[in-house]
């Protein structure tokens, strides 16, 4: 059975680098027989500016975001898919905004104890799209070296496309016949 992929995209330019290239990684994978979900963060509807920390995650048996809204919809589904791929582009040398508002309330899928982490996610795999206007120093390092202890969370090696140098003007990106192809590759290899 293929694998069942959910992307999930934090970039407010709809028709941006990281949202076509998130589109050719999901083209990429589809193609391999993957079953992959898009879900636009910078437009899922939330209750809340974040997590809250209220701490209702961390004292319930379950491992669910207590605040109700679309996001913790989303994030209620993790557990059922193989492999969960972030896609940003690089605001301020990390993640965007966004999708941080997303990640954070990840923080309900884990239960942090003194000496142990326990998570209905310990099998998935995790990987990340991101682009930058700048080089890979400009802020796709510090980005990647978040990312990694994110990912550290499960016991799988994380996978990423980065993209330096994009142009602001989504047409190149769009052009770049080898990024798209990168992109698919990408993909191909998530749904391996
Ligand atoms: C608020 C903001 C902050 C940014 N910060 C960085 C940065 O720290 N390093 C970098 O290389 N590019 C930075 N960029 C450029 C974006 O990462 C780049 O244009 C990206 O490809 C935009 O992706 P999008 O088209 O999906 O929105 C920034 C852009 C914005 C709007």
């Amino acid at each position: 059975m293929g694998k069942k992929i959910l992307i999930v995209t934090g970039s407010p330019r709809h028709h941006g680098n990281t949202n076509t290239l998130a589109d050719g990684v999901a083209q990429g994978a589809t193609d391999r027989g993957g079953k992959v979900k898009i879900v636009d963060a910078a437009r899922l509807q939330s209750k809340t500016n974040g997590c809250t920390s209220c701490m209702g995650c961390q004292e319930s048996e379950d491992f669910r975001c207590i605040i109700r809204d679309e996001v913790s919809e989303i994030l209620a589904t993790i557990p059922d898919y193989d492999v969960l791929v972030l896609a940003t582009p690089v605001y301020f040398f990390n993640f965007s905004a966004q999708i941080k508002i997303f990640i954070d309330r990840m923080y309900s899928l884990y239960k942090f104890k003194e000496d142990k982490i326990i998570t209905p996610t310990e099998k998935l795999h995790f990987a990340m799209i991101a682009t930058a206007a700048g080089d890979y120093g400009s802020g796709l390092d510090s980005l990647e070296h978040t990312f990694n202890k994110i990912a550290g969370l499960s016991g799988r090696k994380p996978l990423t496309l980065l993209v330096p140098l994009c142009s602001v003007d989504v047409n190149e990106t769009m052009a770049d016949t080898e990024l798209k192809e990168q992109a698919i590759r990408f993909g191909a290899q998530l749904a391996e």
